[in-house]
C-alpha cells in the first residue's frame, strides 16, 4: 500500500516498481521454498528500501516483478519502525464485520479510493528465518495485510470498486503516467 507520509528514505537502492497495467501484477505468485533462501535474502532488504523510499507501508514481490509469495510491511514508518517480512502468508480467519478505508497502491501511484473489506483478520506466515507466526488485527493492519496478500493472487484494490469508479481511476492513472512521461 502507498503512504501519504513523506518520510525520509533510508539507505539502499530502490527497485523499479511495476505499474498497472503491467501483466505481472495480475499473475498468481508461487510459494517460497527453502531453495529460494539466497534470492529472498537479497530481495528483502531491496524491497524494504523500495517501500520506504516510495514511500509506502507495504510491498509485495509481484510489484517488483518477482512472482513469489513474499511481502514486506511497516504500517508505522514514521513512529517506531516495525519492519515485518511475511513469507507465504495466508488468511486463516476474517470477520464478517466490514470496514471501509481509503487505500492506495504503489503500483497505481497517487490514486486512492475507499475499499470495504473484513474489519479484522488473522494471518499465518513465516519470517525470513523460516519461523512460523500468526498475526491478528483490525484497522490499518487488517487492510494492509489483505491488500498485500491480494497482490500475491493478482488482485488489486481497484477490483473492489464499481466498474464506473474503477474505470475513472484507471483512466486517470494512465493519463498521469502519460503526463509524467511527457515531462521527461
Ligand atoms: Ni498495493
Amino acid at each position: 500500500m502507498s503512504s501519504t507520509n513523506k518520510s525520509a528514505a533510508p539507505n539502499g537502492a530502490s527497485l523499479p516498481i511495476r505499474l498497472v497495467p503491467d501483466p505481472v501484477l495480475r499473475k498468481t505468485a508461487r510459494a517460497v521454498t527453502p531453495d529460494d533462501a539466497a534470492e529472498i535474502a537479497t530481495l528483502i532488504p531491496a524491497m524494504f528500501a523500495t517501500m520506504y523510499a516510495a514511500p509506502g507501508i507495504g510491498l509485495a514481490a509481484p510489484q517488483i516483478g518477482r512472482l513469489l509469495r513474499l511481502v514486506v510491511m511497516d504500517i508505522a514508518p514514521d513512529q517506531t519502525p516495525a519492519p515485518k517480512v511475511l513469507i507465504n502468508p495466508e488468511i486463516l480467519e476474517s470477520s464478517t464485520e466490514t470496514a471501509t478505508r481509503e487505500e492506495g497502491c504503489l503500483s497505481l501511484p497517487e490514486q486512492y479510493a475507499d475499499v470495504t473489506r473484513p474489519a479484522w483478520v488473522r494471518v499465518k506466515y513465516q519470517d525470513e528465518h523460516g519461523a512460523r507466526h500468526e498475526i491478528a488485527g483490525d484497522g490499518l493492519l487488517a487492510a494492509c495485510l489483505q491488500h498485500e496478500i491480494d497482490h500475491l493472487n493478482g488482485v488489486l484494490f481497484v477490483d473492489y470498486l464499481s466498474a464506473l469508479k474503477r474505470n475513472i481511476l484507471l483512466r486517470k492513472l494512465a493519463k498521469d503516467i502519460r503526463d509524467r512521461a511527457g515531462k521527461k
